[in-house]
């Protein structure tokens, strides 16, 4: 898939986006507000958020995206939709600077009170992230097009099929070579999925992400898929027969729980690998990870 081609006229970043076609079709099709000429394109939602509550992301990022941060021309990073407080700006600020000192971050975030708040929160704090009002649009303050924008917890409050319009608007603001990651997660962090959508190719993978200490079954991550597959956790679909394969092995390797459960979680993940596209290994692995390619996943045509 190619990248789509920003409108790079002169006006904001809001501007140019709030009046695009694409912009109108996604804040009218959904519950959210129609945005008005330089309003931040999206909706919004709870403002639910606690710290540390993205760290298997943030670990993520750092570990295994380190080279396109460490690479990019302007190590621009956004969290997009951060909530009622800024804690996961900051808690992705310091993973982060660990890989590239000078990363600069910005959170976004559609409610007006929600940037006030943070502000007010870390005014004065030498070296805190910026934040500013912004929604799909990544009207980042003095320009800039992030490398890397993470988005947890944001799309899962819309429509199904509002999806892709997101995606293409968010793809389309990245820097070359940038990332989006659209993820999920339950309250306190413990289960984690997230999809990587690529500025150039699109959606490439998803990960599963899960604390295995009291894991019933891989597939209780079911509810906290991303919105892309959430409602594609039934038969016919490939997320599906990924999760029931992953019950299965994981089944089979009931006796290895005497070692631990990461020892089981690796078997499982060695025996999904055999019939499954995974792109990681088992330094991932022990980490209770596991990413395949979105290809195996990605919702079947016609089937919504
Ligand atoms: C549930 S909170 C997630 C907070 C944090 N990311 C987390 O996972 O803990 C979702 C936030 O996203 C914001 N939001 C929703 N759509 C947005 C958009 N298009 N652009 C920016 N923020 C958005 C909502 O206002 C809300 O504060």
């Amino acid at each position: 898939m190619s990248r789509p081609s920003g409108d790079r006229t002169g006006r904001s970043p809001a501007e140019q986006s709030a009046s695009s076609p694409r912009a109108r079709a996604l804040a009218g099709s959904g519950a959210g507000h129609r945005p008005r000429a330089g309003s931040p394109v999206g909706s919004v939602t709870r403002g639910t958020t606690g710290p540390d509550r993205l760290r298997r992301v943030e670990r993520w990022l750092a570990q295994t995206q380190a080279p396109r941060l460490r690479s990019a021309a302007d190590p621009l990073v956004v969290d997009l939709g951060y909530g009622a407080r800024p804690v996961t700006v900051t808690d992705l600020q310091r993973w982060l600077r660990g890989v590239r000192p000078d990363v600069r971050l910005v959170g976004l975030e559609i409610h007006p009170e929600r940037v006030e708040a943070a502000r007010r929160a870390l005014a004065g704090v030498p070296g805190a992230p910026e934040f500013a009002l912004g929604g799909f649009e990544l009207a980042v303050p003095g320009g800039g097009d992030p490398v890397i924008v993470r988005a947890f917890n944001v799309l899962r409050q819309y429509d199904e099929s509002q999806v892709a319009a997101s995606w293409d608007l968010l793809r389309s603001r990245l820097a070359p070579g940038g990332l989006l990651v659209d993820g999920t997660c339950d309250e306190l962090g413990r289960r984690s999925t997230w999809i990587a959508v690529e500025a150039e190719r699109g959606p490439v993978s998803l990960t599963v992400s899960v604390r295995l200490g009291g894991l019933g079954t891989p597939s209780d991550v079911a509810e906290r898929l991303p919105k892309a597959l959430i409602h594609r956790n039934v038969p016919g679909e490939g997320v599906h027969d990924f999760l029931r394969a992953a019950d299965a092995a994981w089944a089979r390797h009931a006796p290895l729980q005497t070692f631990g459960a990461r020892q089981r979680w690796i078997a499982t993940c060695r025996d999904l690998a055999g019939a499954w596209p995974l792109l990681d290994s088992p330094s991932r692995w022990r980490l209770g990870e596991v990413t395949l390619a979105w290809s195996a996943v990605a919702p079947r045509p016609g089937r919504a």
